[in-house]
């Protein structure tokens, strides 16, 4: 190993130009930390793996994201809403076979009967599952009475991806509108959290013009707010986006996903506490990608719950996994993975964030 890794993984403050890095760290020394991000899981947050239960509940969305499958502007993608009737159906499989949590995720909407309906499904699914069952929210920029609304209804966690931290960055993969503002989603991450959610952000790794700089700086940015959970991962080109013109300038799919894992063992030793997602992006590249997440630190896990007649249309990416298997396949799937990746499943427990709980308790 070389001495300049070995001094930078003995310290206790990592400064940006250490993360550079670490992030540029190739053969014995990728090695090296990997297994300090492993050390440092085992010791803060051990060896359990929390399943949330991922619904993609609608692929409707107002937003344009030029990197994104499901772009309003994407008329080629055949839109759904899952039924009120499947989601409970879904919930109730994730309770009964004690995932503990449930993820929500759609395209980004606001429309006032929208807003009432995710209301009242929160609170069905709280009623069904005895209030059992934990649930994340993945359903974009609201107002902060509609995150409330939804709060209270009984959502706890939110996931708010940043997507890249860098706010010079922000306009080169969004259209340049009030709709997608770098700050508006900023004050989004900063309502959550004074509702009272656990917030979880993150990044997208390898995009069009993006540094390992800027990759340094998403990791600082994540520290500096304070999140309680990250999910990020390799960006993959979708054919029906905009970005797709930049495919030939791209770093190839297997370095994307290296750095990824890098990316997750860094945020691993930076922050010791945190709850950090084995990605799906990740295995869309790697068939063994979530497993090697968990082994340099992830410890949160999405089994697809969604239907399997809605699978296909909500495609950020290409290669999506797990179109084709139903929620009895993944989670057979899934276990076998993690037991051989080394973890253990935190079964019919929510497995919050414990750097939530610190800041909690403070
Ligand atoms: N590649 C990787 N991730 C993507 N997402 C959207 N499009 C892509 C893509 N082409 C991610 C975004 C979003 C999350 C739901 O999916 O980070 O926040
Ligand atoms: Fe909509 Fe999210 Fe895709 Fe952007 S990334 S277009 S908000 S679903
Ligand atoms: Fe879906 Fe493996 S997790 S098939």
């Amino acid at each position: 190993m070389s001495q300049d890794i070995k001094k930078i993984l003995q310290k206790e403050i990592l400064t940006r130009t250490d993360i550079i890095g670490l992030l540029s760290a190739e053969g014995d020394d990728r090695n090296q930390l990997f297994a300090a991000a492993a050390q440092v899981k085992e010791k803060y947050v051990g060896k359990k793996v929390y399943y949330r239960g991922l619904i993609e509940f609608s692929n409707l969305c107002g937003k344009n994201c030029l990197y994104c499958g499901i772009r309003a502007g994407n008329k080629k993608t055949k839109r759904y809403e899952v039924t009120e009737q499947e989601v409970l159906d879904a919930a109730r499989y994730a309770w009964e076979n004690k995932f503990g949590s449930l993820v929500i995720q759609a395209g980004e909407r606001s429309g006032k009967e929208y807003i009432r309906r995710i209301e009242d499904l929160l609170r069905e699914i709280k009623r069904m599952s005895k209030g059992e069952l934990g649930i994340t929210l993945s359903l974009g920029e609201q107002s902060e009475e509609t995150y409330r609304r939804w709060f209270d209804a009984g959502a706890h966690r939110y996931l708010l991806r940043i997507e890249v931290s860098n706010p010079d960055l922000y306009p080169k993969y969004h259209p340049d509108n009030k709709k997608h503002d770098y700050h508006a989603r900023l004050e989004a991450l900063y309502l959550l959290r004074k509702v009272g959610y656990q917030v979880g952000s993150g990044v997208m790794i390898g995009l069009p013009f993006q540094t390992t700089e800027d990759l340094a700086d998403d990791l600082l940015f994540f520290q500096q707010h304070d999140i309680d959970m990250v999910g990020m991962g390799p960006y993959i080109e979708h054919e029906d986006t905009p970005m797709y013109q930049y495919k030939d300038i791209l770093m190839t799919r297997v370095e994307r996903f290296n750095l990824s894992l890098k990316m997750v063992a860094v945020l691993r030793i930076l922050m010791k506490d945190i709850n950090i997602a084995a990605t799906t992006a990740m295995q869309a590249i790697d068939p063994m990608g979530r497993e090697k997440s968990i082994k340099v630190g992830a410890n949160i896990i999405m089994p697809n719950l969604t239907p399997t007649q809605y699978r296909d249309d909500y495609k950020l990416y290409e290669d999506k996994p797990c179109t084709d298997e139903d929620a009895e396949e993944c989670k057979r799937c899934l276990e076998a993975r993690i037991h051989m990746a080394g973890g253990e499943i935190g079964y019919g427990e929510w497995g919050d964030s414990k750097h939530f709980a610190k800041r909690k308790h403070e």
